[in-house]
């Protein structure tokens, strides 16, 4: 028996026990006649205390022992003499009568301890070394128990777990494929999965009326913070349902992963918000409702005072940064340098300053009464000691621009706080997104979601109008899920592929498997799905979801620990029948 106890169990009433602990040594203090040594596994930290008069053997061992070392201690709990009322065990502490080195490490690339000092890279390389740290253990460890009563719930409410395959056709989410060449079928590819959407579909074909499945979807496409290339998505999708029972089902759910992990009970129904309202609102389809600070549209007073940026735009739009009067020059300019980034792409940005005595000053002074400004004000809720902020240009542009600007204050302000959740269903979507680029319309969802019956009308005509049976579940800011009701009417199907610019040929030829399928009986169908590794970063309190993968890929795409991708080998390539060309 290596070990009686972890290294996180012993406690007061322990005191006299004797027992064995196994676990990597985080620290030695040698004080002379006595040597202290921190013991740590993934359930916590004991002290390990060599006296005086312990064994020769004993402290010979304590004597050469080095950071990480993964070491076996026999001894007695005893009470500390100085308690650590931080640590659980900080009351005792293990007096040793017997030390085994089980085995020896190098000295590790950086400390591994509750914070490290290590770069990012660094702890990448070693993310085994990175994974021992309290806060990774503790991050994967939720990430445990929210799959756990993910299960759960969904297996309570007849739900059935169905792995989907890997090695697939493209699927239609919109991102790059990574693909896989297959030797036995020369010259041909496997795409992986963007999610498993048409297999679920063809679930509901085959009348498996509630399916769900914990599962790694793969996009190529650049990286976030937000955004892995390798991501696992709580997939699912119901037979016989509209709309609103898949957004009570997943309601429900989504209040239980909330009182299961957190203990936070939310009574009143979530928020639901039109797509458009959230856009204008907020600037973002994945408005962040912990605070205020909403966006207002001042076109119409802000239009004729010969201010000829204004005069020229489509739109002007702003808010009222709480508080920010006190802005200097300095900080004022460099809220006008924010919104310049390409990242974001305004032109300028417009202040008017309410200071505590009422007194308006503005950067538009020349142009507008301060009346006239005071209007403007009282438009976008600014009271005193606020300090209104305008962009101006094409409408949803502004919007985004005014979006990115009230989160980048909002942060300032420290009104982002991880521990306040504000969750919401965004509804309402539009079906298609204009592309400027490629001056074509896109699915806003995918092409397989289901249009308002209202709207269908429009579907030709005016195609940019149409809204979808498509929903958002987002939280702080941040898409959680999405999801939508599927077309199972062949008709509306090749219709919504025409407005798409798919030939008949071409919507054959990538989706004709489902389009087929659909003739043997589709049942009335739809579906959603959350990102699990999304979830879990919100409910653990951090912006990247990276630390709650075990071994998630840096930006550039690359697992620097297993250096992955690499070249292969030529006869690997000859095999696939592949030759590779340099790039330029
Ligand atoms: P969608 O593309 O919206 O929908 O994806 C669902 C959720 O998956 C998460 N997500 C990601 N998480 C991490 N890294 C990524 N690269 C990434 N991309 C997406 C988001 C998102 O809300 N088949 C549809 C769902 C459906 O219609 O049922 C789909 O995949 O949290």
């Amino acid at each position: 028996m290596y070990r009686s106890h972890t290294c996180g169990e012993l406690r007061s009433s322990d005191i006299g026990r004797a027992v064995t602990l196994a676990g990597w040594v985080q620290k030695v203090r040698n004080l002379g006649a006595m040597t202290f040594i921190d013991l740590r596994d993934r359930y916590g930290i004991t002290q390990i205390v060599v006296e005086e008069h312990s064994p020769e053997q004993t402290r010979a061992v304590a004597a050469r022992l080095g950071r990480e070392y993964v070491l076996q201690a026999k001894g007695r709990v005893i009470e500390r003499s100085s308690k650590n009322p931080k640590m659980p065990t900080g009351d005792i502490e293990v007096a040793a009568d017997e030390l085994t080195v089980l085995n020896e490490a190098q000295t590790p690339p950086f400390t591994i301890e509750e914070n490290s000092d290590g770069g990012d890279d660094l702890r990448m390389k070693y993310r085994y070394l990175d994974l021992r740290r309290p806060p990774l253990q503790r991050n994967l460890a939720l990430r445990h128990r929210m799959a756990h009563a993910v299960r759960t719930f969904l297996d309570k409410e007849g739900f059935l777990e169905i792995e989907t395959p890997y090695l697939v056709g493209s699927t239609p989410e919109g991102a790059r494929d990574f693909v896989v060449p297959s030797r036995m079928n020369p010259n041909q590819f496997y795409a992986l999965p963007q999610s498993p959407q048409t297999l679920k579909q063809l679930l509901m074909v085959a009348g498996y009326d509630r399916y769900f499945q914990i599962v790694r979807c793969f996009r190529d496409e650049d990286l976030r913070a937000d955004r892995q290339p390798e991501f696992t998505q709580i997939d699912c999708e119901m037979s016989f349902v509209e709309q609103e029972d898949i957004l009570e089902v997943f309601e429900r759910w989504a209040k239980y992963m909330f009182h299961e992990i957190l203990g936070i009970d939310f009574t009143e129904p979530f928020r639901r918000m039109p797509w458009i309202e959230a856009m204008e609102r907020f600037g973002s389809d994945k408005p962040d409702l912990r605070f205020g600070m909403e966006l207002h549209d001042v076109t119409d007073l802000a239009h004729g005072h010969s201010f000829s940026v204004f005069d020229d735009a489509e739109y002007i739009a702003g808010f009222a940064a709480t508080g920010c009067a006190g802005y200097t020059r300095k900080q004022i300019d460099a809220l006008t340098d924010y919104v310049k980034r390409p990242q974001v792409g305004a032109k300028g940005l417009v202040w008017i300053r309410l200071d505590e005595q009422g007194n308006i000053k503005s950067s538009i002074d020349k142009f507008f009464t301060p009346d006239e400004l005071k209007v403007i004000a009282d438009r976008v809720e600014a009271h005193a000691g606020d300090l209104v902020l305008l962009i101006c240009g094409k409408k949803f542009k502004v919007l985004t621009q005014l979006c990115a600007l009230r989160l980048h204050v909002a942060e300032a302000l420290g009104l982002r706080d991880p521990k306040k959740f504000a969750p919401l269903w965004v509804v309402d979507f539009p079906m298609f997104e204009w592309d400027d680029e490629t001056q074509r319309f896109y699915a806003m969802h995918h092409p397989f979601t289901s249009p308002k019956p209202e709207d269908i009308p429009f579907m030709e005509s005016d195609p940019g109008r149409v809204r979808a049976n498509a929903y958002d579940f987002v939280c702080n800011g941040t898409e959680i899920g999405g999801g939508s009701i599927r077309i199972h009417d062949a008709q509306l199907q090749a219709l919504i592929f025409k407005v798409l610019g798919f030939t008949p040929e071409r919507a054959q030829e990538q989706f004709g498997f489902l389009m087929n399928a659909f003739k043997f009986g589709a049942p009335p169908h739809g579906g959603l799905a959350f990102g699990f590794d999304r979830l879990c970063s919100l409910f653990g309190g951090s912006d990247s979801i990276r630390d709650f993968i075990a071994f998630p890929k840096n930006n550039a795409c690359r697992d620097v620990m297993l250096d992955a991708p690499s070249a292969l080998d030529q006869s690997q390539l000859d095999e696939l029948y592949l030759s590779l060309v340099k790039p330029e």
